[in-house]
Order: structure tokens, then C-alpha cells, then sequence
């Protein structure tokens, strides 16, 4: 039998953009007749909304989240051949903004309940080349930044979270992107803060920091034309800034939205079956990816594709097996919790827009085919 096409979604940007017609085409036009297309007022007026709204005194906007990471390790200090430990349970941007400075990634496993990094797991990692930890906020949840943040301050580490899939997540009621030393965000047009194209953000509340990314993104330049120090071209535009000057006042109630999505799958699925997201006390989850774990995830996910529930995976294969890296990343024999994730990871629709009917859809969906695992 010939599976229907799914119909529902994982994500769906074209929904958001929707929601924000009017006023995204009014800011496109403001910036369109304006004559500043890049590095201009929106630019400057998103970075201190966006800093605001995350709880840090500096945010400099940057071509693409990936990016993000790289300039921000660098500003903090990072140099080639430095080692900085991370996951392989991430999206690929993480390691290759590693390798993009000329650093060198090393792979700490994951923690089972949160599927971000194991502060225990770190440790033992640590050598004389070491110099940075990028704590991955995956798929929404808070990483334990109060270990990390202990572990790198024994050992004089610098601590850079990616933030690329958490806008507006909070660890104790404080937002992610506040406890390390700098913070990459992703405006991936499908993020929970999503631009029409590319861009992305260091946010940081050292005033030095700050200054050493709004240099790197554009040549080392000191003043126009004239570099202090060896640069890159990674700038935010105009259009992208002003779309998302629109968006982000909805941020948090759109979270919001997807946190009562997931809730309702939740309390439609049978929990010995399909496990859905563990819940994990002091943290506000982002829900930019509501992932469930089965033992029989390729069943499973032919049964939802058949009821016309689209479904992904984040992500298909751990970073450490992927030709481009297999073999060559310390700390790859070492990564149980990362291996048994993998093959049981499904990502269900959520996203803001995602219509009442949709979400009993999948509820029903879900409640139907546990009987069939
Ligand atoms: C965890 C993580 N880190 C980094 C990135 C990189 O962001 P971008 O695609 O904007 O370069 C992404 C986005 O795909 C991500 O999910």
C-alpha cells in the first residue's frame, strides 16, 4: 500500500509568515526604501530587543547561527588546534563551527533523561588543549548549565551555549543564553525565532566579548576599511533584522503554544510505548523539537506517515559515524547514550501554528497506533 503524503507537517514557516503578513510586508518596505540593507538600524534596534528579551546587556546579529558559534569561541578566545568538548548528538552546524575556526571538536556522551551533555561525562575529557565547552540546548531543553558552568570553572574552560534550538528556554527561570560565557542563536526560518533566510546572533553580557564579535563579523575592522585583527564576512541584514523585530514579541507565546502541543500528545500517548520528552525540574523546555524515543521508531513512523502525520529525524545518524567525521573525533568510542538514542528518535509536528484539528489528529494517531507497538 502507497502511503497518503503527509499532510501535517514537522514544521511549517510558511504558517508563521502567514500570522505576520501584513506587518512583515510593511517592515520589508520600510527597509526596502530606506537604502540600509545590512548592518543598519533594524539591525541595532533587533540586537537590543533580542538582548533584552533574553536577559544579557549585548547581542551582535551574524550571517547564520553556525556562524554564531564559531565567532563566538573565537572572541572568547578559542585558537586553532584549542580543543573544545561537545556532542555528537547535535545538528552537524555545532562540530563544523568548531572546525570552522580551525579548533578541534572532542565528544562528551549525553545525559539519557535531558539528551544534552553529560557534565559527568565531561571531565575525563578535559587535557592540556582543552579551552571550551559548547553545551548544545537540543531540541529546547536546557543543558545542566549550573555542572558545566562548576567543571569549567575548576578547570579555567570557557563555556559557549548553543542556543540554536532554544529561544526562550529558561534554567531556574533564567534564560538560556545567560549562563555561559557567550550564546549562538540560530534565526533558521523553521527556529522558534525564525528570519526569511539566514541569520543569526551571539548574545553575551561582557561588553568585551561583544565588541571582539562586532569585529570578527566584519573583516577585524576597527574602523571602516581598516582591521585590528583577521575578520570574516558574517552580517545580519536589514530585511532579516526587520522580520524578525515582527516575530519576537510572539516568542514566548508561541512557546507557550508548543509547550501545550506537546502536552497534549503527551497525555495521548501510552508512556510505556512511545516515551515521550522526560520533564525535567527547574526547566521551561522551548519545544522547538518534540522527540520521542520507541524501540520500534521505523514502525512507528510508518503507521503516523499512513495517518498523514509527517515525521522527521533529529538526527538520522550521530555526528561521530557520519563519513565526514567518523574516526578522526576524540572521545567517539565513548559515546553509549549518544549510540542507543539514535535508533529510536522521532520528531512529531509541533509548531505554532499548528491547528486544534491537527493536534487531536496526531493525538488520536498516537493513541490508536501504541496499540500496534
Ligand atoms: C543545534 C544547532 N546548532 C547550530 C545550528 C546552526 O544554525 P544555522 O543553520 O543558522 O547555521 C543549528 C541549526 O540548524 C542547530 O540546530
Amino acid at each position: 500500500m502507497r502511503p497518503t503524503p503527509a499532510v501535517i507537517p514537522v514544521a511549517n514557516p510558511a504558517a508563521q509568515f502567514a500570522t505576520h503578513a501584513p506587518a512583515i510586508r510593511e517592515a520589508i518596505e520600510r527597509v526596502l526604501s530606506s537604502g540600509r540593507y545590512i548592518l543598519g538600524p533594524e539591525v541595532e534596534a533587533f540586537e537590543k530587543e533580542f538582548a533584552a528579551f533574553v536577559g544579557a546587556s549585548s547581542c551582535v546579529g551574524v550571517a547564520n547561527g553556525t556562524d554564531a558559534i564559531a565567532l563566538a569561541l573565537r572572541a572568547t578566545g578559542v585558537s586553532p588546534g584549542d580543543e573544545v568538548i561537545t556532542v555528537s548528538h547535535s545538528a552537524v552546524a555545532t562540530v563544523a563551527a568548531i572546525e570552522q575556526i580551525g579548533a578541534v571538536p572532542v565528544f562528551a556522551d549525553i545525559d539519557r533523561t535531558s539528551r544534552c551533555i553529560d557534565p559527568d561525562a565531561i571531565e575525563p575529557l578535559v587535557s592540556t588543549r582543552t579551552k571550551a565547552i559548547v553545551a548544545v540546548h537540543i531540541y529546547g531543553q536546557p543543558a545542566a548549565m549550573e555542572e558545566i558552568s562548576q567543571i569549567a570553572r575548576r578547570h579555567g574552560l570557557i563555556v559557549i551555549e548553543d542556543c540554536a534550538q532554544a529561544h526562550g528556554a529558561e534554567l531556574r527561570g533564567r534564560k538560556v543564553g545567560t549562563w555561559g560565557d557567550a550564546a549562538a542563536f540560530s534565526f533558521y526560518p523553521t527556529k522558534n525565532l525564525g528570519a526569511l533566510g539566514d541569520g543569526g546572533a551571539i548574545v553575551t553580557s561582557s561588553a568585551e566579548i561583544a565588541e571582539r564579535v562586532r569585529r570578527l563579523r566584519e573583516y577585524g575592522w576597527q574602523e571602516r576599511y581598516i582591521s585590528s585583527v583577521p575578520g570574516f564576512n558574517s552580517r545580519l541584514d536589514e530585511l532579516q533584522a526587520a522580520v524578525l523585530r515582527v516575530k519576537l514579541p510572539s516568542l514566548g507565546a508561541d512557546n507557550a503554544r508548543r509547550r501545550e502541543i506537546a502536552a497534549a500528545y503527551c497525555a495521548a500517548l501510552d508512556p510505556v510505548r512511545i516515551i515521550p520528552p522526560a520533564a525535567i525540574q527547574d526547566t521551561l523546555h522551548a519545544m522547538h523539537l518534540f522527540v520521542v524515543e520507541s524501540p520500534q521508531r521505523d514502525i512507528l513512523r510508518d503507521l503516523l506517515t499512513v495517518a498523514g502525520i509527517g515525521t522527521a529525524l533529529h538526527y538520522p545518524k550521530p555526528i561521530h559515524l557520519q563519513s565526514a567525521y567518523a574516526g578522526r573525533i576524540r572521545g567517539s568510542g565513548a559515546l553509549p547514550a549518544t549510540e542507543a538514542l539514535s535508533g529510536r528518535i522521532l520528531t512529531l509536528p509541533v509548531f505554532p501554528e499548528l491547528t486544534s484539528d491537527h493536534v487531536e489528529t496526531v493525538c488520536d494517531a498516537l493513541s490508536s497506533q501504541c496499540a500496534h507497538l
